[in-house]
């Protein structure tokens, strides 16, 4: 007979102190949401997975490359992957990287843990915008960082305010080890930082002597507006690394992402990475199917997610009631909604489920406050969905409104 294990044991005195600080655990359950109007999490369109390309991808690499596709592979990224990052960092990022210069890893989120894993210790202070990725707020709590929270407005991280918090803690003696930003189409709220910003924000960095982390896992997803020059390409100090991810424009199945920077980091980064390589069946059919398809998969999924973000922000302006206001994104896969301070959107969240509409509350993208706020994803709903979805939620806040003007 199988032995059972006693669910009342407790583990809590064996765990590590990353152990017992659990949180939240990041991912949900695409098929989950399938059964709702789901405007809660960034999945990509499950209609636009390009599956015949890569199935016959696959099958090119396993008769070509088998041998080395399903062997360990190069602790940086098998070559392949590497290389054909490095032609597209060069093509759509204006970033010139070598191959000792750029990492493949799980995601952006392996990225951004690794980056952790390198720069913070307990106790160490980091900057980031609020709101935030929420991921990028529950890696920082499993490394027991402390985070220093800069508003942001339509155009990014208020600099200003960023300048003023670096320098109070210089007063205090403390260096942040970088400042995390997302300046394109930001997750959750979907503003993006300008040209000027980004080049202050790089200014700043070197005077208080630290790094920036430049997450750019939308960047390819603009449906309007011109491309701005990457932080990483701006910089000409050795001061940031850089981040995005195949997630948005492949498959998020896939896990692949990457981190450039400086070489002599990155080499040290290879000796936390302990793993046998990332993901090198599937790096090596990604740079296969990469080299004939994404640019035009790209296209495809502009297309798609350009109507989606219009019918959303059309359902807006139809449907919400007066005093509520959102944010109009040129690209990424997010609008972020604010409602007058008095209204909960955290509690409101179960009521609109009953309803069968899931949106994510914001206060998950602070690490304090929000609940006023709510971010809305266009990404996985289809348009129709995405207005009724949407009518459903003007209908519930106009309610409570009305509630609470009584
Ligand atoms: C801002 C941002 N960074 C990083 C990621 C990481 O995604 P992945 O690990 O799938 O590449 C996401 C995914 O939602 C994101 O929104």
């Amino acid at each position: 007979m199988a032995a059972t294990v006693s669910p009342s044991r407790d583990y809590s005195s064996l765990l590590s102190l990353r152990g017992n600080n659990q949180g939240v655990s990041r991912t949900g359950d695409p098929r989950a949401s399938a059964n709702l109007i789901s405007l809660i999490y960034g999945y990509p369109d499950a209609g636009s997975m390009p599956t015949t390309a890569v199935a016959e991808a696959t099958t090119r690499v396993m008769e070509t490359q088998g041998e080395w596709a399903l062997q360990y592979g190069r602790t940086l990224g098998v070559l392949p992957m590497v290389d054909a990052l490095i032609e597209k960092l060069a093509r759509d990022n204006d970033i010139t990287a070598t191959r000792d210069e750029v990492m493949i890893t799980a995601g952006g989120s392996q990225a951004l843990a690794l980056l952790l894993d390198l720069l913070v210790d307990r106790g160490d202070t980091i900057i980031l915008e609020e709101p935030t990725w929420m991921g990028f707020i529950w890696m920082l709590k499993n490394v027991g960082g402390k985070a220093v929270s800069v508003p942001l407005d339509e155009q990014g991280m208020k600099l200003d305010i960023l300048e003023s918090k670096l320098k109070s803690l210089k007063a205090e003696g403390i260096t942040p080890k970088f400042i995390y930003v997302i300046p394109n189409f930001q997750n959750p709220s979907g503003v993006s930082m300008p040209l000027d910003r980004r080049q202050r924000l790089i200014e700043l960095a070197n005077e208080y002597g630290t790094l920036i982390v430049e997450d750019d896992a939308y960047h390819d997803l603009r449906y309007s507006g011109e491309t701005l020059p990457t932080i990483y390409s701006l910089d000409t100090t050795g001061s940031t690394f850089y981040t995005a991810t195949l997630s948005k424009i492949m498959g998020a199945g896939m896990r692949i992402g990457w981190l450039v920077g400086p070489a002599d980091l990155m080499a040290k980064l290879s000796v936390l990475k302990v793993d046998g390589s990332t993901n090198v069946f599937g790096s090596f059919v990604a740079a296969e199917w990469m080299r004939d398809n994404l640019a035009g998969h790209i296209e495809e999924l502009k297309q798609v997610y350009a109507s989606r973000r219009d019918a959303m922000l059309d359902a807006l302006e139809a449907n919400m009631p007066e005093g509520v206001s959102w944010t109009k994104p040129d690209g990424g896969f997010f609008v972020w909604v604010t409602v007058p301070e008095h209204l909960d959107l955290t509690a409101l969240q179960p009521f609109a489920k009953e309803r069968g509409v899931e949106y994510l509350a914001g206060s998950t993208c602070y690490v304090e406050g929000g609940k006023n706020t709510l971010r809305l994803s266009f990404s996985f709903a289809t348009e129709d969905q995405i207005r009724e979805g949407v009518r459903t939620l003007a209908d519930i806040i106009a309610g409570e409104l009305k509630e609470s003007s009584l």
